[in-house]
């Protein structure tokens, strides 16, 4: 049942206290990874969400979202699309700032990835404060192509992620595992 595969997800993502500094709880999910049972059912249900709502492609964000993107988008048969942090891509891109607690950060994509006709899927692995979710989405729009929504394996709610969110999602979904 969807629970149980909630709790076997659960149960492989492991609790790591102050790291990467005091007083933070970092969710560290290699114990999945390890376990392709586990990664197997969390690869189904991506796979389910994005075909539920229809994505012709999938975008992850690096980097643990590569890692449980790249599956998904094998298992569906659709074409996946790297959204990077700045200057790792060689080729034409488009870049997006977005704000931090402290400073600033920015990731870019491939303009030749995305455009108009496209329905893209952005996976990653948390949604924390939201930043780096809602700046993928303003680089899909500007692409041309179409957002089919979000999903993450885990949403992080003390965070108000969602929220932050809400206004770039514009009614497409948020699903969290
Ligand atoms: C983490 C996580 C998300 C992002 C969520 O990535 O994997 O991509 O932060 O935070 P936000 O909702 O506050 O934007 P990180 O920057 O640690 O990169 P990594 O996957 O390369 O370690």
């Amino acid at each position: 049942s969807a629970e149980d595969t909630r709790d076997l997800l659960l149960s492989r993502i492991r609790d790591v206290a102050d790291y990467p500094k005091p007083g933070v709880v970092f969710k560290d999910i290699t114990p999945l990874l390890a376990d392709p049972v586990a990664f197997t059912a969390l690869t189904d249900e991506l796979s389910g969400i994005c075909e539920r709502h229809g994505a012709t492609k999938i975008v992850g964000l690096e980097a643990r979202g590569f890692i449980l993107a790249a599956p998904v988008a094998v298992r569906s048969g659709i074409g996946f699309v790297p959204v990077r942090k700045a200057g790792k891509l060689p080729g034409a891109t488009l870049s997006q700032a977005y704000e931090l607690e402290y400073g600033t950060a920015e990731i870019e994509v491939h303009a030749e990835d995305l455009g108009a006709g496209d329905r893209v899927m952005v996976i990653d692995d948390v949604l924390a404060t939201g930043g780096t979710a809602e700046a993928s989405l303003d680089l899909i729009r500007r692409a041309g192509a179409d957002v089919a929504g979000v999903a993450v394996l885990m949403e992080l709610t003390f965070l108000g992620g969602r929220a932050r969110l809400d206004g770039a999602l514009r009614g497409a979904p948020l699903d969290a595992l």
